[in-house]
C-alpha cells in the first residue's frame, strides 16, 4: 500500500509554508498533504494537480469542495466509478468503485500554481501510486502538468507523448501494460471559458470505462 506524504510533509518549502499560513488561519482546515482517495485495488487511477486551498485543502480528500470535483465526481459516477452522493464532504459517504483519484502535487499551492521544483520533487508519491496498485489498466490524467508528471514518473518524455484532450498512450508501468489518457483539467477556467464541456469530459470519461473493462 502507498504510504504517500506525511500529512506535515516538508519537502517543498513553499508549499509547506503556506501551508502553515493557512492552518493559522483556518485551524480546523485539514491543511496537510491530502492522501488518495480510492482503492489500491482500482482499475482507474485519475490524476488532478494539486488541491484547491478552499477545496481538498480544507476537506482533506482530493477535488472534494473545489469547483473542479462537482464535473468530475459527477463523471465518475456516471460511468459507474462511484456510489452514493458527492456532497463535498469527506464524510458524505461518496465512495469510489474501481477508481482511485490523486494529485501530482499532493499541497495546495498559492495561486494554483505549483512550480517545476514542487512537480518533480512530489513525484515520487505518484510513483509510488502508480506501482503500489496491481490492477491498474488506465491513468486518466486532468492537464498538461497531470500528464507530463505522470509520463516522468514512467520514465517517459513528455516531448514523445504530447498532451491533448483525449491523447491515449500504452505504456508500461511496473511491468503491466496501461493506457495513460488525458484530458483538459476540469477546472472553472476550463468550463467557464469553453476550452471543457461536460459532454466533452465525459465522452473521456466513457473512452476510461471502456478500457477499465477491457480483458
Ligand atoms: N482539487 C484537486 O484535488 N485537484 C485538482 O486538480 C483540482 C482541485
Amino acid at each position: 500500500m502507498p504510504e504517500g506524504p506525511d500529512k506535515d510533509c516538508t519537502l517543498c518549502p513553499r508549499l509547506a509554508a503556506y501551508r502553515a499560513d493557512n492552518a493559522a488561519a483556518h485551524p480546523d482546515w485539514f491543511n496537510g498533504a491530502v492522501p488518495a482517495f480510492g482503492g489500491i485495488d482500482a482499475h482507474l487511477l485519475v490524476v488532478g494537480l494539486a488541491p484547491g486551498v478552499s477545496g481538498a485543502n480544507r476537506t482533506g480528500r482530493p477535488f472534494t469542495g473545489d469547483w473542479a470535483g462537482d464535473l468530475l465526481y459527477s463523471a465518475l459516477k456516471g460511468h459507474g466509478f462511484a456510489s452514493g452522493n458527492y456532497d463535498k464532504r469527506p464524510d458524505d459517504g461518496f465512495e469510489l468503485v474501481g477508481a482511485r483519484v490523486t494529485n501530482a502535487v499532493r499541497c495546495v499551492p498559492p495561486q494554483n500554481k505549483p512550480v517545476g521544483a514542487e512537480i518533480n520533487t512530489c513525484r515520487s508519491f505518484l510513483t509510488e501510486e502508480i506501482t503500489g496498485m496491481p490492477d491498474l489498466k488506465v491513468i486518466l490524467c486532468l492537464g498538461r502538468i497531470s500528464h507530463e508528471s505522470t509520463l516522468r514518473a514512467l520514465g517517459l518524455k513528455p516531448s514523445r507523448h504530447a498532451f491533448g484532450h483525449g491523447s491515449e498512450y500504452e505504456v508500461e508501468a511496473a511491468h503491466r501494460h496501461v493506457t495513460l489518457l488525458s484530458s483538459y483539467h476540469c477546472s472553472r477556467y476550463n468550463t467557464n471559458t469553453g476550452r471543457l464541456t461536460e459532454e466533452m469530459f465525459n465522452t473521456v470519461m466513457a473512452r476510461a470505462r471502456d478500457l477499465a473493462d477491457a480483458p
